[in-house]
Parts: C-alpha cells; sequence; structure tokens
C-alpha cells in the first residue's frame, strides 16, 4: 500500500513552510514547534538555504549575491547542494529517529524563485530536483500566502536598517511572479500542499496553521489533538 503523507508506517515527518519574503514562516514554525513540542514530540526546526556547516557557507554566498554573476543555474546548483548536505546531513538522521522536522523552505522555492525566473531552464530544474527529493520530500507544505506589497512592506519594517539580500532587492513585479509560481504549485499539489492565509494576526495565521497540520497529518496530531480540533471548529 503507498504511503499516506505523514503515516506512521515510516519514521519521521517532514513539514515544509515557504512563501515569499515577509510571509511570517519564521514566526509560525517556532509556534508549530513549541504547539508540537507540548504534545510530546521531538521537533526540529531548520531553515534553507542552510541547516548545516556546509550548506551555511553556502548560504554566504548566495545571499550576499557573489553568485548572482554566474546566472540563474548555477545559482540553482548551489541551492542544491546545499539542500543534498542539509537533508543527508540533518532532516533525514532526524526523520530516521521519528522527529517531525519543520523547515523554513525547500523545494518548492527553487520551483518559485529560479523556475520563475526569466529564460529558467525548466528541464535543468527538474533534474536537479529529481536529485535531491529522491531519497525524501516533504509530507506537508504549508503556504504562507500574502500579497507581494504585504509581505515587503513587512520585510522592510522587519529589516531596520539592514541591508537588503540578493532577493530582497528586486522589485514587487517579481515578487509577485514568486507568488503567483508558490500559488500554482499548491494548485498542481493538493495533496502535498495547503494555502494559509497568511494576511492576518500571528495568532490567527498559527490557528489556521495548526489546523491545517491537525487535519493533514492525523497520526502526528498528538493525544490532546482531537479536543483542540473541537473546540477550535
Ligand atoms: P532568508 O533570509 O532565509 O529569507 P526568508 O526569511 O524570506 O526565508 O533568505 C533566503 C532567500 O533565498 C529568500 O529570498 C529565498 C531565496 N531562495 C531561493 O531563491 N531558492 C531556494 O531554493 C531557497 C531555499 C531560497
Amino acid at each position: 500500500m503507498p504511503a499516506t503523507p505523514g503515516d506512521r508506517d515510516r519514521p519521521g515527518c517532514f513539514v515544509t513552510f515557504e512563501g515569499g519574503e515577509g510571509s511570517g514562516k519564521t514566526t509560525q514554525i517556532a509556534r508549530l514547534a513549541t504547539r508540537l513540542r507540548g504534545r510530546g514530540f521531538d521537533v526540529v526546526e531548520t531553515r534553507e538555504p542552510g541547516g548545516t556547516p556546509g550548506a551555511d557557507a553556502l548560504r554566504q554566498i548566495i545571499l550576499s549575491g557573489a553568485a548572482e554573476s554566474l546566472g540563474n543555474e548555477m545559482e540553482a546548483i548551489l541551492f542544491a547542494a546545499a539542500r543534498l548536505d542539509h537533508l543527508t546531513s540533518l532532516i533525514l538522521p532526524a526523520l530516521a529517529r521519528d522527529a517531525i522536522v519543520l523547515c523554513d523552505r525547500f523545494h518548492d522555492s527553487t520551483r518559485a524563485y529560479q523556475g520563475s525566473s526569466e529564460g529558467a531552464d525548466g528541464e535543468f530544474l527538474q533534474s536537479l530536483e529529481d536529485a535531491t527529493l529522491e531519497m525524501r520530500g516533504p509530507d506537508l507544505t504549508l503556504l504562507l500566502d500574502v500579497p507581494a506589497e504585504t509581505g515587503l512592506h513587512r520585510a522592510t519594517l522587519r529589516r531596520s536598517g539592514q541591508a537588503v539580500d540578493r532577493f530582497e532587492k528586486e522589485d514587487l513585479a517579481i515578487h509577485d511572479r514568486r507568488r503567483r509560481a508558490f500559488l500554482e504549485i499548491a494548485r498542481q499539489e493538493p495533496d502535498r500542499c495547503a494555502v494559509i492565509d497568511a494576511t492576518g494576526s500571528a495568532d490567527a495565521v498559527e490557528a489556521a496553521v495548526d489546523a491545517a497540520f491537525r487535519s493533514r497529518l492525523p497520526h502526528w496530531a498528538g493525544a490532546d489533538a482531537a479536543g483542540g480540533e473541537r473546540r477550535e471548529a
């Protein structure tokens, strides 16, 4: 029988958070992690690009813009290299010990950012994705959706004087194209992806994230979850 998402027959549960700049992923990952730990689960929070010393070194290169002049495909290779290291050194060992892994961005970010760049080579990006995901992909992806204007405004407030990175500096039209790319991924893979309206307060988004997690991954809902769902219904 094929495995269902978050099936308890295979160890661990792999959840990715996706969305544009300022969509609130970091806050929501921390909140979901606290809830899940409260339900007794072993939870690992991580992010991309990064998560391991090797991937963090690649993060510096990518986000500083040092690789930008090498082109879109080369940046995609660097993201893929960071992802492979992250997956083999951190994510897979955590899943093997039956942890819940919450990851801030994963392969959908490559699809939405590098894949929506002008002249992107879809076949090449697909082969990179196949190479990185052949071991394991996400059981659930929570797409935190906000209009590009809202996200960029939030990101500006959060930055308070710090320089923008390689991707933040791009214009509104590009951020909007990425948003539409994320929504298209969710439309094409509705079993894996849940779209969360992330325009509301952090508390409202937290409730929506928790409800999506519990309904999509009932095996990982924890002892108090059924009561929680009834209370919020
Ligand atoms: P980060 O500071 O982690 O941003 P955020 O808080 O928005 O997640 O920077 C990561 C940047 O890298 C972000 O702009 C998205 C981009 N990115 C890609 O372009 N492709 C990828 O595969 C990944 C993982 C991230």
